[in-house]
């Protein structure tokens, strides 16, 4: 049991639709959580002037000026530790981590990712949706938030949200459609893992 707020740190590497929202939910009054420090690996990521703006910690890591993977998850690592983190949310994030840095963050990681896992692990979730959809049927998609383990798009899950496919949908459509429900998702999710953390 603790009373002090839950120290988070938000991974994202682009416009940061997660990044804002979670921002937000955690400035929420009845959160007991502090928003610490935001990373970034794209220098040219638009979420990043959210955090100029509304004056979050930042830090940009560029992973293109670290030799390989190891080199830049020990930096992000740096950064962590030394913001004193103990809760982290991968938020549009694409970049992937090496297994000794999500083992070190075990249980302490979460991501979201835009589909029903363990269906369509992966990149362009949407576009393979229609592409596989039997138009006969009813299809679904969505979203999932989980804990994040060393294999891509795999871990317990914690809250997934489904949407209906419709006739009509374009890659567009569905994205706009999955979003609304992954801001949803997202601060659920955390508000379960703060209960779980802070007993
Ligand atoms: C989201 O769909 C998220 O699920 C996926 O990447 C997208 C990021 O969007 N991993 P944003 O940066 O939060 O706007």
């Amino acid at each position: 049991m603790t009373s002090a707020p839950t120290r988070i740190a938000i991974l994202f590497s682009g416009t940061g639709t997660n990044l804002r929202n979670l921002a937000a939910h955690i400035n929420a009054p009845h959160v007991p959580a502090t928003l610490e420090l935001a990373i970034c690996n794209r220098p040219d990521a638009k979420g990043l002037d959210f955090c100029r703006e509304n004056n979050i910690p930042h830090e940009l890591i560029d992973h293109t000026n670290y030799s390989d993977r190891a080199e830049f998850d020990a930096a992000m690592h740096a950064a962590l530790q030394a913001a004193n983190i103990e809760l982290i949310c991968a938020a549009g994030f694409m970049r992937l981590l090496t297994p000794e840095f999500v083992q070190h963050w075990e249980d302490r990681i979460l991501n979201i990712h835009p589909s029903l896992l363990p269906a369509y692990k992966g990149l362009h979730t949407h576009r393979r949706v229609l592409e596989a959809r039997d138009t006969s049927h009813g299809c679904t998609h969505g979203c999932t938030v989980h804990l994040m383990r060393p294999e891509m798009d795999e871990g317990p899950i914690l809250v997934q949200k489904q949407v209906d496919v419709l006739p009509d949908d374009t890659e567009d459509t569905l994205a706009a459609r999955v979003m609304a429900q992954e801001l949803i998702a997202y601060p659920e999710a955390l508000d379960m893992m703060l209960a779980r953390l802070r007993g």
